[in-house]
């Protein structure tokens, strides 16, 4: 008897331990403002769609697209940071690593005065020391402009503790004629950004001020019923001066030629252009980041990578105006998982295999997602004229609600008007999709693929999309020159899949081969 009554307090005990830690997780997550992190999936999936997707309200609104959860995400980081839980927070000292803050280097922090140059001297100073830290405090916003925070001289394993925030500079003047990137990390060995911090890329300035770059070519299949329908243009934020931006813009965040590169707890938002860019690294591990920009701000992809290898991405919530995730020439061993994306085109592997170019692209997880109210869900984009390959690609659980085009193969991609016929392509071979269910509103699977070079070995197993008529003429399942297995029945039907292999698959030339 008293036994039972001691178990029953224990169990109460991790009750209420329980439910306080959730608590905690939930105000953790509202401060960092990110967009849409429901976990709860089936609540998702079956709740009526409630949205406008106006796509066009004020700037610093866009959050039309979640239901129920008001955002009191102010634009400006609060000046009284609430009580939060430490993220990834192991003290900043271990051992006998030093510590550099930048407002001992003379940073002000009030995000008005230019901080550039105590960054600078903060890194000169960290840089030399293994395992050192630079400390950017919380309560704080720091006006930095473009800057390159660089090896290869550096000792290993710098850790850069970013805990308050970090503003781009909207005057033109910072920019000159263009940068592609405004925070970079390059040529380090062992270097982590960790904290709940903000990278804020003031992006409004540079939305309007091009045209779109690359205009996805899947839009042409998405055509609204109402003509009269049309996509209003992003509202226009002068930047200062009245002078415009340049028509470069920056990436906020990247990273090139490091190794073991780890990216935690910060929030990456409102990029001109891409918010965190790998290029040529090895080891990456990011997670529990968010990233958050409008569904309409153009070109904002969440993470790129490029020429990378060992990547895990998890934990991660994104949402912007492009792809969540893109994945182009030169990665394998890549696994992305437990990954909200929305609004935004979904996950892509390419576009690959532009101007006749050869790419690489092998060994790709990316499973347990949740994708709502975006373009695409997980997409393998390639150009007509290229070669090299995409091989070992596996899409697996993955939820989609209110999506235009669950699944996408598009060999014949194609950002102008026109591009010619040609005859090469990056061959794809073993594309694994299962589990992929929930709602689309255009298409369910789409999958275009190259005259000469079929797309071989595409399997479907547990495919189940239900069509909800949004505002956009609806399609049946497509294919092209897709051979390979469908391992269950699926929803819909997908009868277009050529089972088996083709005859005569076309061998690509020995230079064309990974
Ligand atoms: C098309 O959209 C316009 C503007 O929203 C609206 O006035 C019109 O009634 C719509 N037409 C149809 C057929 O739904
Ligand atoms: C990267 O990290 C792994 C695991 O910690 C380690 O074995 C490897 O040596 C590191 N690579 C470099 C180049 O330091
Ligand atoms: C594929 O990538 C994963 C990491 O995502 C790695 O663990 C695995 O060994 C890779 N497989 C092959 C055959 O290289
Ligand atoms: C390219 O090929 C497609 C399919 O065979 C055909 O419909 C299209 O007209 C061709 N385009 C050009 C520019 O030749």
């Amino acid at each position: 008897m008293a036994e039972l009554t001691v178990r029953c307090f224990t169990l109460m005990l991790l009750i209420i331990i329980a439910v306080w830690n959730t608590s905690l997780f939930e105000s953790c997550d509202a401060r960092r403002g990110g967009h849409w992190r429901h976990r709860a999936v089936s609540a998702s999936l079956s709740s009526k769609k409630t949205k406008s997707h106006s796509g066009h309200s004020s700037h610093n609104n866009h959050h039309s697209g979640s239901k129920s959860k008001p955002k009191p995400k102010a634009k400006s980081p609060p000046k009284e940071a609430p009580v939060e839980p430490p993220v990834d927070d192991a003290p900043p000292q271990k051992g006998d690593s030093k510590t550099y803050n930048v407002l001992d280097f003379g940073a002000k922090g009030d995000g008005n005065t230019d901080d550039t140059k105590a960054f600078q001297d903060t890194w000169a100073a960290v840089c030399k020391v293994a395992a050192s830290t630079m400390v950017v405090p919380s309560k704080y916003v720091f006006l930095v402009g473009p800057i390159s925070f660089a090896g290869p001289n550096c000792q290993h394993n710098i850790v850069f503790q970013l805990d308050g925030t970090i503003i781009a500079p909207t005057n033109p003047k910072a920019w000159g004629k263009g940068l592609l990137q405004w925070l970079e990390f390059t040529k380090l060995i062992g270097i982590t950004i960790r904290g709940n911090g903000v990278i804020d890329g003031s992006g409004s300035v540079w939305w309007q001020s091009t045209p779109l770059d690359d205009p996805d070519n899947e839009e042409k299949l998405i055509i609204p019923i109402n003509k009269t329908l049309v996509h209003l243009p992003v509202p226009q934020i002068s930047p200062e001066d009245g002078v415009k931006m340049p028509s470069i813009k920056p990436t906020a965040l990247r990273f090139y030629g490091s190794f073991n590169v780890t990216v935690t707890g910060i929030t990456i938002q409102n990029s001109p252009q891409c918010h965190l860019k790998f290029d040529n690294c090895m080891g990456v591990s990011v997670y529990l980041i968010t990233v958050n920009s409008p569904g309409d701000s153009p070109n904002t992809d969440g993470i790129h990578l490029q020429n990378s290898r060992q990547v895990l991405i998890h934990s991660a919530n994104l949402a912007c105006g492009d792809d969540c995730i893109s994945i182009q020439t030169g990665c394998s061993n890549v696994y992305v998982h437990n990954v909200n994306c929305g609004p935004g085109h979904g996950i892509s592997i390419g576009s690959l295999g532009r101007d006749n170019t050869k790419a690489c692209v092998s060994n790709i997880t990316v499973r347990d997602v949740i994708m709502h109210n975006t373009m695409n869900g997980v997409r393998i984009k390639t150009w007509q004229g290229g070669s090299g390959s995409v091989k070992g690609v596996l899409f697996s659980n993955i939820q989609v609600s209110e999506v235009q085009l669950p699944i996408v193969i598009d060999q014949f991609y194609c950002d102008k008007r026109t591009c010619k016929n040609q005859t090469t392509a990056v061959a794809l071979s073993g594309i694994t999709y299962e589990r992929i269910r929930g709602t689309y509103t255009v298409k369910p699977v789409h999958f275009a693929c190259s005259d000469n070079l079929p797309c071989v070995d595409v399997t479907l197993t547990s495919i189940q999309l239900k069509p909800v008529q949004e505002r956009y003429h609806m399609y049946d399942p497509f294919c092209w020159q897709a051979f390979g297995q469908l391992y269950t029945p699926t929803l819909p039907p997908i009868d277009c899949l050529q089972l088996g292999k083709p005859s005569s698959n076309r061998i690509q030339s020995d230079h064309d081969v990974c």
